[in-house]
């Protein structure tokens, strides 16, 4: 979890699969990498220490998260380019900043720990604070704008396809019946009227329709397959390494639905006595399932518990994307 430490206005903070991710990326000297979600610096900062000369270029689309990366990179300040933006605009981003091609893109997708527990954002269903949700405050939609406009049946899809929410129809009638509805604690208070309050070793009620709203305000899998293409674009040829850590089943279906397209040599159907998809094999898989956090760390650090990762190495020559 994030605090603050006495000596340093940077939250203090443990990056999730740490050690496993600098691995994953093979990260060598000279080499160039992205870390597309750099939150609070802590990825970046172990691959810039992983081997000599290397330069790094950090997206994230929160400028607090940002602002905490500068001052834990600022040893780095040479080797290191921070970006606001979304990493939906990978490319464009890298083709910017003169970055590209590069050996390595790093995902850490979802929230940071900054954005849980800092007050006043609505990440958290322990605090009653605006029901917010942004991770960019640029950003035009807030969590209060879906709740309070989206019929019931479509707040019920929502509950149910990002949350996987089995009670979505329950609770999407409790927050109709009760809107319109401004804070997360008037949230809470709808969902436990539709469900109760949970018991014992239950997650919270409202945890599952907290984090349904909140990939919807920040389009979390909307986004996600074309940004991994467009990150595998900017990869420099053999050996260049893509990878992802993921905190919920629904994008790691994405990461590995993407990986295994690009690692195969063939798409078309089971049986078709001669292929014919032309589909050319880009990626092979460095691993072949998803790596796991150890229980070390998931008993220092609970919000490993549900991490997977998963890695994927070029095995075309050039760069694959437009900006070779
Ligand atoms: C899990 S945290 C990353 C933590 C980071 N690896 C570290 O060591 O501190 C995820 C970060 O990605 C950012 N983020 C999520 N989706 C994004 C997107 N589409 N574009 C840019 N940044 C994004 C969030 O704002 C957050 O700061």
């Amino acid at each position: 979890m994030t605090s603050r430490s006495s000596n340093s206005r940077t939250p203090r903070h443990e990056p999730v699969m740490l050690r496993e991710a600098v691995e994953a990326l093979a990260v060598k000297p000279g080499g160039r990498y992205v870390d597309a979600t750099i939150g609070l610096g802590g990825h970046s900062r172990a691959i810039l220490e992983a081997a000599p000369d290397v330069r790094l270029l950090g997206i994230d689309q929160d400028p607090q998260a940002l602002e905490a990366a500068r001052e834990r990179l600022a040893p780095f300040a040479g080797a290191a380019q921070l970006v606001h933006g979304n990493f939906e605009a990978i490319a464009d981003i890298c083709e910017a900043h003169d970055f590209v091609p590069v050996d390595g893109v790093l995902f850490d997708l979802g929230v940071s720990s900054l954005q849980l527990d800092t007050p006043g954002r609505g990440f958290s269903f322990q605090r009653d604070e605006p029901l917010d949700m942004r991770m960019n405050p640029d950003a035009e939609v807030t969590a209060a704008d879906i709740v309070n406009s989206y019929d019931e049946q479509r707040l019920a899809a929502l509950i149910w396809e990002y949350g996987e929410e089995r009670r979505s129809r329950q609770i999407a009638r409790a927050i109709v019946e009760r809107r319109p509805l401004h804070t997360t604690g008037a949230l809470v208070n709808a969902i436990e009227q539709a469900v109760g309050r949970g018991r014992g070793r239950q997650i919270n009620p409202a945890t599952l329709t907290f984090q349904a709203l909140r990939i919807a305000v920040n389009r979390e899998l909307d986004i996600l397959a074309d940004s991994l293409s467009a990150a595998h674009g900017l990869l420099a040829g053999v050996g260049s390494r893509l990878v992802v850590i993921s905190f919920h089943s629904l994008e790691d279906r994405v990461v590995k639905q993407y990986m295994l397209k690009e690692s195969s040599a063939c798409l078309c159907p089971p049986r078709t006595p001669m292929c014919v998809c032309g589909h050319v094999a880009t990626l092979r898989l460095v691993a072949r399932g998803a790596l796991r956090p150890g229980p070390d760390e998931v008993g220092r650090n609970p919000r490993a518990r549900s991490a997977r990762l998963r890695v994927a190495e070029s095995i075309t020559a050039t760069v694959t994307g437009r900006a070779a």
